[in-house]
C-alpha cells in the first residue's frame, strides 16, 4: 500500500507492506554511501537486511532511549559521516522507533545542508505517528526537542512484520497515539478500538493505515504546526507533565498520552475512552499528585500569560482548541487524580 505526502516543497512515500524490509532495495535509491542508524533495542537483523541492500553501508548502533536524542549523539553521526567521507549525493536510513528516526532525520537535514533521509519506523509508535510529518529534533539542556528542523523525509518505509518482535507494552505504547487520532479525528477508527478483542497483527495493520490517512491529511494542510496540527497534541499537555515529573524511563509515552486525554473529553468521551484503556491494560487515573503535575504544567509552551491552549473532545471524532484559563485547566487535571 503506497500513501503520498504532499509537503510546502514536493512530496514523499510511505510504503505500507508486509516485508518490505527485505526490499527496500527496490524501493529507495541505496545505491550510495549510506549512514544507517539504529539502537541497541531493535533487533540487529533490521538493521543488516538494510545494509545488504545498500551499496556502501555504514551502521552505527546507539544505546536505547530518549537520553540518546542529544546533540552528543548528533555530532557522533556528523563525524561518522565525515570519516567515511559522505557527500552531499549520500543519504541517511534511520532503522527504529522515534528516538532514532527524530535524530537521524535532524543529522541528515544538518550535515552539508541537508542530505537524503529516509524513516523505516520499527515502533508502533513511530509508525503511527514521529515518522511523518517532517518533526525532527534532538533534546537540549533538558527541553525536548528544542533544536531541530522541518525536514520531512525523501520516503518512509513501513514493515509491519516488525511488530511481531516487539513487547506487548511497546505495541500498546503505539496504539495510544493511534488512539488519540482515532478520538478526535476518526470515529471509524474508534470504532475499531471499541469493537476489538485481540489486537492482532490484521487489526494493527488497519490501524496504523488509518492512522497514516489522518497524519497525512493533517500535516498536508499544516505543516509547520501553525494551527491544525496542533490537534495531535491532544492530551500531551498532561502527558509531558507526567513524563517531566516522573523522567522518561518510568512510563512510555503513549501511557502518559493515554491518561493526558482523559481530562480533555465530554463525560460520554471519557467514559468510552476509560473502557478502551482499560482494555488495553492501561491506567485510567493519575498515579502522582495531581498538584505537581499541574506545576510542572505551567512552564508548558502552550501556556500564554494565565491561559493555557488546549485540545478537547466533546463527541468522538470531533475537537475543539480552546483557550482556557490555567486554573479550569488546573480542576481538569485534579478530575482524573486518584481518589
Ligand atoms: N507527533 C506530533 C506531530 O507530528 O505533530
Amino acid at each position: 500500500m503506497e500513501i503520498n505526502v504532499k509537503t510546502l516543497n514536493g512530496s514523499y512515500g510511505i510504503t505500507l507492506e508486509r516485508g518490505a524490509l527485505l526490499k527496500v532495495g527496490e524501493l529507495l535509491n541505496l545505491d550510495r554511501r549510506v549512514l544507517i542508524v539504529t539502537d541497541d533495542g531493535v533487533p540487529k537483523e533490521y538493521a543488516l537486511a538494510v545494509a545488504k541492500q545498500c551499496k556502501t553501508p555504514v551502521i552505527i548502533t546507539l544505546p536505547q532511549g530518549e537520553a540518546t536524542k542529544n546533540t552528543e549523539s548528533w555530532l557522533t553521526l556528523h563525524k561518522t559521516m565525515v570519516e567515511n567521507n559522505f557527500t552531499r549525493s549520500d543519504c541517511v536510513v534511520a532503522v527504529g522507533g522515534g528516538v532514532v528516526g527524530d535524530l537521524s532525520g535532524f543529522a541528515a537535514a544538518t550535515y552539508m545542508r541537508g542530505i537524503d533521509f529516509y524513516n523505516i519506523p520499527t515502533t508502533v509508535l513511530s509508525q503511527v505517528d514521529s515518522s511523518i510529518g517532517g518533526k525532527t529534533a534532538v533534546d537540549f539542556m533538558g527541553y525536548k526537542n528544542l533544536v531541530g528542523a522541518f525536514y520531512p523525509p525523501k520516503a518512509v518505509v513501513i514493515d509491519p512484520y516488525v511488530i511481531r518482535t516487539l513487547p506487548q507494552r511497546q505495541i500498546v505504547n503505539g496504539l495510544c497515539e493511534a488512539l488519540k487520532m482515532a478520538a478526535t479525528c476518526d470515529k471509524e477508527l474508534f470504532e475499531i478500538f471499541k469493537n476489538t478483542s485481540e489486537f492482532d497483527l490484521d487489526v494493527i495493520e488497519q490501524i496504523i493505515h488509518c492512522s497514516l490517512l489522518i497524519k497525512k491529511a493533517v500535516v498536508e494542510q499544516d505543516e509547520r504546526e501553525s494551527g491544525l496540527r496542533k490537534v495531535l497534541n491532544f492530551g500531551h499537555t498532561l502527558a509531558h507533565a507526567i513524563e517531566s515529573v516522573n523522567g522518561m524511563d518510568k512510563y512510555y509515552h503513549g501511557e502518559c498520552v493515554a491518561i493526558g486525554m482523559l481530562p480533555m473529553c465530554s463525560q460520554k468521551v471519557r467514559e468510552e475512552l476509560e473502557t478502551v484503556l482499560l482494555k488495553l491494560g492501561l491506567q485510567v487515573s493519575l498515579q502522582e499528585d495531581a498538584e505537581k503535575l499541574i506545576d510542572a504544567c505551567r512552564h508548558d509552551k502552550k501556556m500564554s500569560g494565565d491561559k493555557i491552549t488546549v485540545v478537547t473532545v466533546p463527541e468522538i471524532g470531533k475537537f475543539q482548541m480552546k483557550d482556557i484559563t490555567f486554573s479550569e485547566f488546573s480542576d481538569m487535571i485534579r478530575s482524573v487524580a486518584l481518589k
